[in-house]
């Protein structure tokens, strides 16, 4: 969460939060686990409106805010990039201008560009939040697999992430990684030489640290959790390491056997979309005594919740 001049509150990123924000913010969080569990609604938001924005294919965020506007009774203007007026030469920020003046309270962005949420914020007069942006950052993705983590662990510090996959590419372990060292968790990153580039070990401002393997099964036996990524191949412009799908499960894939070798308490997670078969094994993804997949889906709604709550309504 960043305020701006203006006293106004717009989440772009984890990237220097301090650990009390997210504290804070993590804690609001359980807060609407815990009514969901109850079977609580809220009007927190009754008759704002919430701008959903997404140049990027989504399945999981686009629903998970829709679902998290509508449970605080908040009314949606849902825009894609198809069927936009951007297929007619309109420009990212005219597109949002133009959204503004409809009087949305708070806009939710998604591209695939890095800083087009950034660009937005600058140039609009209300609360914006990024839905992830190119292979910069996705801060809701990883507050939801950090609340995750807390619910199970009760607190992070001390704890080894390791996030296993196609890291130069992704804008979920650049989240993670800013939001589980400022709470004092430990993470190695795990991946071909080409996919986890060595400049990763300084993303962090600490207290946890950042290490690099480029060998899965020395790093596993070090786990706490596994977090697996798939390969983004949609951001390599010449196929890259990912074309080579046998070889890269057998090097760097949870396979059946290896999560086997795992201690019985690691938790498996994944941000989805999944390739089965290449990062991950079907048995593992869908393991019920081992994978937190679906936790983590059902535990992003209530992170949009707190996020949409706080950027329109401020510290309630
Ligand atoms: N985890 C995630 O961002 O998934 P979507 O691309 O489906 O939103």
């Amino acid at each position: 969460m960043e305020q701006t001049t203006t006293g106004r509150f717009d989440l772009l990123g984890l990237d220097g939060m301090p650990a009390d924000e997210l504290g804070t913010l993590l804690d609001e969080a359980e807060g609407f686990v815990a009514a969901a569990e109850q079977g609580e609604s809220s009007d927190l938001l009754a008759g704002r409106l919430v701008a959903i924005l997404f140049f990027e294919g989504s399945t999981r965020t686009r629903c998970s805010f829709t679902v998290a506007a509508a449970r605080l009774g908040a009314t949606t203007l849902d825009l894609t990039g198809a069927g936009s007026s951007l297929s007619k030469g309109e420009s990212l920020l005219d597109t949002a201008l133009n959204v503004e003046a409809m009087g949305v309270d708070a806009m939710v962005v998604r591209s695939g560009r890095s800083g087009t949420p950034h660009l937005i914020a600058r140039s609009v007069g209300c609360p914006v939040i990024n839905a992830g942006d190119g292979r910069h950052e996705h801060p809701t993705q990883a507050l939801l697999d950090i609340l995750t983590l807390r619910r199970r662990w009760g607190r992070l510090a001390g704890r080894t992430v390791v996030i296993v996959g196609d890291i130069a590419n992704s804008r979920v372990a650049r989240s993670n990684l800013h939001g589980l060292t400022t709470l004092g968790a430990d993470v190695l990153l795990v991946g071909p030489p080409t996919l986890v580039p060595p400049s990763f070990t300084q993303i962090t401002a600490g207290p946890g640290t950042v290490t690099v393997s480029h060998d899965l099964d020395e790093a596993l036996p070090r786990a706490d959790a596994v977090m697996m990524l798939r390969i983004q191949l949609e951001r390599h412009g010449d196929g890259g390491a990912g074309s080579n799908t046998p070889d890269y499960r057998r090097l760097y894939g949870l396979t059946v056997d290896r999560a086997a070798g795992l201690r019985a308490e690691v938790p498996v997670m994944h941000p989805g979309p999944i390739n089965r078969g290449v990062e991950i094994d079907s048995e593992v993804a869908d393991d019920p005594a081992r994978s937190l997949i679906m936790q983590q889906v059902t535990n992003g709604v209530a992170v949009r919740m707190a996020v949409l709550s706080r950027a329109i309504r401020g510290l309630v």
